[in-house]
């Protein structure tokens, strides 16, 4: 998408956040650095393993194409689709599962990669659904996590950036579908 210009970067399009402006919070060069941090971790835990990287589609999908590739050990990589927000930015609650994974993941070890951790509902559901099949390992990544307002009762393995509870488009993440080719993470500014 188009770099920044001397214009205010706002929400396109009709929908309620039509013309709202946007903030940066983290820039690109702060995202690559910690991507790296994180693959190297990955690709150290799993050294002389294969593991499956399940991207929770559609917001990880960046994420995820720019972490796998900076991994060093062998792995294989899958896609699950839970009930997004919809057009409002709230959570709706419960998630729903839209699609599921198409690879056997039980004895295998699950890298499951999220974008962002809001209220945690759609990380514990993921968790649960990959348990149920009894993998040999589950690991939890998330570029960003809201991390004073997520009510989760489990630890997650790598956390890119702990956010305060703003509503944040970009590198992946949407506001009503839109900005996910943003090369780095805004804030819709708050009036
Ligand atoms: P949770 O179940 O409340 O943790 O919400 C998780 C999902 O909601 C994420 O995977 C995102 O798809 C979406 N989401 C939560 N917060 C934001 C945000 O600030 N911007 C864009 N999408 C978000
Ligand atoms: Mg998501």
């Amino acid at each position: 998408m188009a770099a920044l210009n001397e214009q205010p970067l706002t929400v396109p399009g009709t929908g309620e956040f039509a013309g709202t402006e946007l903030e940066l919070l983290i820039s690109r060069a702060e995202i690559d650095a910690r991507v790296t941090e994180i693959a190297d971790q990955v690709s150290n835990k799993y050294t002389g393993l294969c593991p499956i990287v399940i991207g929770v589609l559609n917001g990880s999908f960046v994420f995820m194409a720019d972490l796998v590739r900076k991994l060093s050990c062998d792995f294989e990589v899958d896609f699950i689709k839970l009930a997004s927000y919809g057009p409002a930015k709230k959570s709706s609650g419960t998630p729903r599962l839209l699609k599921d994974i198409s690879t056997d993941v039980a004895g295998r070890d699950v890298l499951i990669v999220e974008d962002i951790i809001d209220t945690g509902l759609s990380m514990a559901f993921l968790k649960h659904r990959i348990e149920e099949v009894g993998p040999r390992s589950v690991t939890l990544a998330t570029l960003l996590y809201k991390q004073d307002f997520a009510r989760i009762d489990f630890p997650i393995d790598y956390i890119g950036f702990n956010i305060p509870d703003r509503f944040v488009v970009g590198y992946g993440l949407d506001v009503d579908q839109k900005l996910r080719g943003l090369d780095a993470v805004y804030a819709l500014k708050e009036n």
